[in-house]
């Protein structure tokens, strides 16, 4: 049975530590970071979906996009083109310690030569993000000034990119090699003639619900208005019958996208692609984001999106039987793993 839990993750740990005769411990209150303690003692700690795998300099070098797609482009890996700009607010306060490293910080006129150089449509979203928070498709200048600034209010530094197209992979490598891989499909609509979108959100946020994959999700009203302006469409539109319309630029499962399992089709290229792809940025536990035209087939203009240090596998787990079981025999090896290098520092 899939565990309907909010609390997906522990229940998964708290069943592969009773197998191999470890405690788990959680913190009581919020019950999401805690750790487990092997029969020999030794811990390992966990926060979030963070474990103790990776080590702390990579993952910080993960968390920030810019940093991160300097690493993989050394690599030789492609990633997307684009611009970071620092705020205003984080510039001013670099000119008072060094006024000649402030000086090279890109900012507001850079993203717009971007523009210039590149043309519409581009994404604009925080360097620092995660889970979709803040990400735009942009089709003009002003749009870009005005999302730019919006930003600012919350983050010092924003990426400009070209928006590519094709498919959104997450391909989740430990050790080197893939544990599973999946397509993310951005939160979609379905037509059928005489419903408007807004019905059909209605419809399609209690379908998200009642499925179990992600029962804490509350559709995002302002991005979806917006992305539907700036696609020329909007609430009271009557999608034809059988219209598949996107309702957000990102697939991010956390803001209602969807999952094709595609774990037994993906080419030894991009297995290879992904696993370089962690090595390159020093993790051992990761989730290798992918835009290409399909994971089936090696596309040469594929890019490395980003690369996630603890990537949270629930909303791919809860979507069905096969799915949930592929999570748990995730964790198994990495509980397995983290073990075993218990028990070896043991022995020295
Ligand atoms: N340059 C881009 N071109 C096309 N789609 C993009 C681009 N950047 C982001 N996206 C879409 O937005 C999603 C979230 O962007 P991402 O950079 O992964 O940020 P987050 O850390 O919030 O997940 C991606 O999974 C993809 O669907
Ligand atoms: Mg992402």
């Amino acid at each position: 049975m899939i565990e309907r839990s909010q609390n997906y993750l522990a229940n998964i740990l708290s069943t592969l530590c009773a197998e191999i005769g470890a405690s788990l411990f959680l913190e009581p209150v919020f019950q999401r970071a805690g750790y487990i303690e092997f029969k020999n003692g030794k811990k390992v700690f966990f926060k979030g979906t963070s474990f103790d795998i990776n080590g702390q300099g990579a993952a910080q070098i993960a968390k920030d996009k810019d940093y991160s797609a300097r690493f993989l482009a050394m690599s030789g890996l492609q990633v997307p083109e684009g611009v970071l700009c620092f705020s205003p607010r984080f510039t001013e306060k670099m000119m008072r310690k060094n006024a000649e490293a402030a000086r090279q910080l890109t900012s507001f006129s850079n993203a717009i030569a971007f523009a210039e150089q590149h043309g519409y449509p581009l994404i604009v979203k925080p360097n620092e993000g995660s889970e979709g928070d803040g990400v735009r498709r942009i089709v003009g200048v002003e749009d870009l000034c005005l999302h730019i600034s919006k930003l600012f209010n919350e983050h010092e530094r924003v990426l400009v990119q070209r928006q590519y197209d094709g498919s959104d992979y997450r391909v989740v490598v430990l050790d080197g090699n893939v544990i599973s891989a999946y397509r993310r499909i951005p939160l979609n609509i379905v037509g059928d003639g005489t419903a408007s979108v807004i019905d059909l959100m209605q419809a399609k946020a209690k379908e998200i619900k009642n499925s179990g994959r992600n029962p804490t999700l509350v559709l995002d009203q302002f991005a979806i208005s917006e992305f539907l302006a700036v696609s020329g469409r909007s609430s009271t539109d009557i999608p034809g019958d059988g219209e598949v319309w996107p309702l957000l630029p990102n697939a991010n499962l956390s803001m209602g996208g969807e999952i094709e399992d595609v774990t037994d089709v993906i080419c030894p290229e991009f297995s290879e692609i992904s696993a370089q792809a962690a090595s390159a940025l020093g993790l051992r536990y990761a989730g290798v984001d992918i835009l290409c035209s399909g994971i089936h087939q090696f596309d040469p203009s594929y890019i490395v999106l980003e690369v996630n240090s603890a990537p949270g596998l629930n909303n791919f787990g809860r979507s069905g039987k096969r799915k949930n079981d592929k999570v748990v025999e995730l964790y198994r090896v990495l509980i397995e793993n983290l073990m075993k290098e218990q028990n070896y520092d043991e022995k020295q």
